[in-house]
């Protein structure tokens, strides 16, 4: 059995710790390589006039998601339990409160809330598989490609079926517990994925309007970017990297102590931020090719690659890999996503973990039926930031992502002393310095300007002072 306290006074995982500093990274990255990548990436860059966006994104991860996802590893190695004791502990030994236990509790909702509606497009990629081996594909045009999109998420007992397979498998992992399965997965998905971008985005190079797709994604026009679309950005940023709901934070509970936790954010960031930009090299250049519209929204990587694909020799093949390879990594996502939820469960009402993941995931198939409702019976129901499956994103990234991401990262910063965050983070050299200075102003104040900026905040207070 494994013990609470480590041989030196410190805490030690009830759940188990990785194998080693590879099973870390790798786990990470199958957490944060994703759907966020190649599906909503594209259409979310697409939605918000590509370029300046494309560039507000990546400033976002590298000086708001880096310091947050370090401060979010470090967090979970020093507390060692679940996302909302770890935070109640610290809370409490580095002398502010327990109630830091309520972020954590944000971001069990958080995961919760992000896998109803994440299961429900993964649950499209499984279906991809099947229409792909199938071949209706080959040589299929835009109208054809299109119809087929329309008529499988037209038709929500289609949809819920895909999204139940989906639940049921990422219940069926998770219970499972962290070691087995999880890295094995990882450790062939993620170059194989690489592999596949590189094809298609030959294939892109190849179309004759690579330049309008490189143009598009890489020219700013800030015209185009309004608050809005900045925290969008940002919200994307948080998601892709999977950081501000406790996810890594649980990763890094079962992280051995002499690892760097620097080394292995820059990897995953690094990783991830590729995989993103591959992907809109590959779809944009087609989006033009094919009279679409960037804009398109959630189906953008639906109605351009299976095209792509079904003109390519051997198309057939390399599109049931393609979507047999997405699926893996929404499902080594899904895994993190759940993993707060559950973790907490085992904890604080001491039940198994197949117990605690079949209750976590019978609620969220339940919430998942939201969004899948969205795309036919329930399409003209629209509130706020639109369909339910809009809100539920809307809400989940725009809002509760960089909010528990600002906490998070105020807590390492001026919560947790010195001693505490440079003792994890192993040294107190320029590196410490870097990260403390970005966790203590650059992050917050980045993230607290685009919130109150996109709540109207700042004009507010700018035309007071006018
Ligand atoms: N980072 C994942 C993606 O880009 O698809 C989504 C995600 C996974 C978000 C796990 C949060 C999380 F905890």
């Amino acid at each position: 059995m494994l013990s609470n306290q480590a041989g030196d006074g410190k805490r030690s995982s009830l759940h188990g710790h990785w194998s080693s500093r590879m099973a870390f990274v790798l786990a990470v990255t199958g957490s944060a390589v994703g759907l966020g990548n190649i599906w909503k990436f594209p259409y979310i860059a697409g939605q918000n006039g590509g370029g300046a966006f494309v560039l507000v994104y990546l400033a976002c991860v590298v000086l708001i998601g880096m310091p947050v996802m370090m401060s979010e590893i470090l967090i979970g190695r020093r507390g060692r339990r679940n996302p909302v004791r770890t935070m109640q502990i610290l809370g409490e030994e580095e002398g502010g409160s327990r109630r830091w236990g309520w972020v954590g509790g944000m971001g069990v909702i958080a995961g919760i809330f992000i896998l109803s509606y994440y299961s429900v497009i993964a649950g499209w990629t499984l279906a991809y598989i099947v229409k792909s081996v199938s071949g209706v594909f080959v040589g299929a045009t835009a109208e054809v490609v299109g119809a087929e999109f329309e008529n499988y998420v037209g038709d929500w007992r289609k949809v819920g079926l895909t999204h139940t397979i989906f639940m049921a498998l990422s219940v069926y992992v998770v219970a499972r517990g962290v070691e087995r399965g999880l890295e094995q997965a990882v450790r062939f998905m993620v170059p194989a994925l690489l592999v596949l971008m590189l094809v298609l985005l030959v294939y892109s190079i190849n179309s004759g309007y690579f330049g309008q797709g490189v143009a598009f994604m890489f020219t700013p026009d800030f015209e185009k970017l309004t608050q809005d679309s900045v925290l969008a950005a940002l919200g994307q940023a948080f998601f892709t990297l999977s950081i501000g709901m406790g996810a890594i934070m649980a990763y890094g509970a079962y992280l051995p102590e002499e690892t760097s936790i620097t080394g292995a954010s820059a990897a995953v960031v690094a990783a991830d931020t590729a995989i993103a930009i591959l992907a809109g090299l590959a779809i944009f250049p087609l989006v033009f090719a094919n009279g679409l519209t960037p804009a398109d929204g959630p189906g953008l990587v639906f109605n351009t690659l299976p095209m792509a694909f079904g003109q390519m020799q051997g198309g057939v093949f390399l599109s049931t890999i393609f979507f047999v390879l997405l699926s893996f990594a929404a499902w080594t996502s899904a895994i993190g996503l759940m993993e707060p939820a559950v973790a907490w469960i085992v904890e604080r009402f001491n039940k198994t973990r197949a117990q605690a993941t079949v209750m976590i995931g019978l609620l969220i198939w339940l919430l998942g039926f939201g969004t899948v409702l969205s795309f036919n019976k329930l399409s003209e129901t629209r509130f706020l930031a639109g369909t339910i499956f809009n809100n539920v994103d809307y809400l989940t990234s725009n809002i509760m992502l960089p909010l528990g991401g600002l906490l998070i990262v105020w807590f390492a910063g001026w919560v947790m002393c010195r001693n505490s965050t440079s003792d994890e983070l192993g040294n107190t050299g320029k590196i410490f310095k870097v990260w403390h200075l970005a966790a203590r102003f650059l992050a917050p104040v980045g993230i607290l300007f685009v919130l109150l900026n996109a709540v109207g905040l700042i004009e507010w207070i700018r035309d007071r002072l006018a």
